[in-house]
């Protein structure tokens, strides 16, 4: 099967099927996969209390494509890629806070909009205008604590492929505005990302895996435009007996 052919979804659960198994094997998909989801949705790259101040930045790789987000002046959040528009090398590395971004190859400078300050040595150089290397920009919003970008120009606004999750959580009883991140833990799974997202979507295994935390009884997944969602309620506290 040539995989940029893929078939429809079966939508009915009663005669789908899971994906074949070669779709989690197959180094083709991996291309399709970054082609078709994850250069075209929204994608969650950090905590907004790395770019909190003006300044800030932080760098993140995108699936193979390296970006740099940053807290310019006017308090907005701007994303670029960290390529630098001379010979492509990076104008940032990790996180800290900096009054502009510098390529460390030739040293041209740009501001925290992605703004080209200067190119050392072209003074005189003929036909060329700094205005037309300017780092080149990637959608980026903020919801609460969380930072997405997109790759994509013409994908709908974050807050539209949200749809009511925002009022959904404030009616929860959570004020996503005032959350903050506490701490960071990286998990390295070694398997193909769709191995973990579809144990992560089924409801199948909480009596048996987490009968003290979550309630099945209770379980209710909702499949949006843009989202799959999957309300568990937590049970009230108990310790685990076993
Ligand atoms: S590659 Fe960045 S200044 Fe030359």
């Amino acid at each position: 099967m040539n995989p940029a052919i893929l078939p429809p979804v079966d939508s009915n659960l009663a005669t789908a099927w899971t994906l074949p198994a070669r779709w989690y094997t197959d180094p083709a998909f991996l291309p399709i996969e970054k082609e078709r989801i994850f250069y075209r949705t929204w994608q969650w790259v950090g905590s907004t209390s790395l770019v909190q101040r003006v300044g800030d930045f932080f760098t993140y790789d995108l699936y193979g494509e390296p970006l740099v987000i940053t807290r310019t002046h006017d308090g907005s959040l701007r994303a670029f890629h960290n390529v630098c528009l001379h010979r492509a090398g990076p104008v940032a590395t990790g996180k800290g806070n900096r009054k502009s971004l510098q390529c460390r190859y030739h040293g041209w400078l740009y501001d925290l909009n992605g703004k080209l300050l200067n190119a050392p040595e072209f003074e005189g150089v003929e036909n060329w205008s700094p205005d037309a290397y300017c780092l080149r920009n990637v959608r980026v919003a903020e919801w609460g604590p969380f930072v997405f970008v997109n790759l994509e120009p013409s994908a709908p606004a974050l807050l539209d492929v949200l749809g009511n999750i925002p009022a959904e959580v404030q009616r929860a009883g959570f004020d996503i505005d005032q959350m903050q991140s506490i701490e960071r833990r990286d998990y390295y799974v070694d398997a193909n990302w769709k191995v973990y997202i579809d144990n992560y979507l089924e409801g199948y295994h909480i009596p048996i895996a987490h009968p003290w935390t979550l309630s099945r009884d209770r379980l209710r997944p909702v499949s949006r435009r843009h989202l799959p969602l999957l309300f568990v309620p937590v049970r009230p506290h108990s310790p685990d007996p076993r």
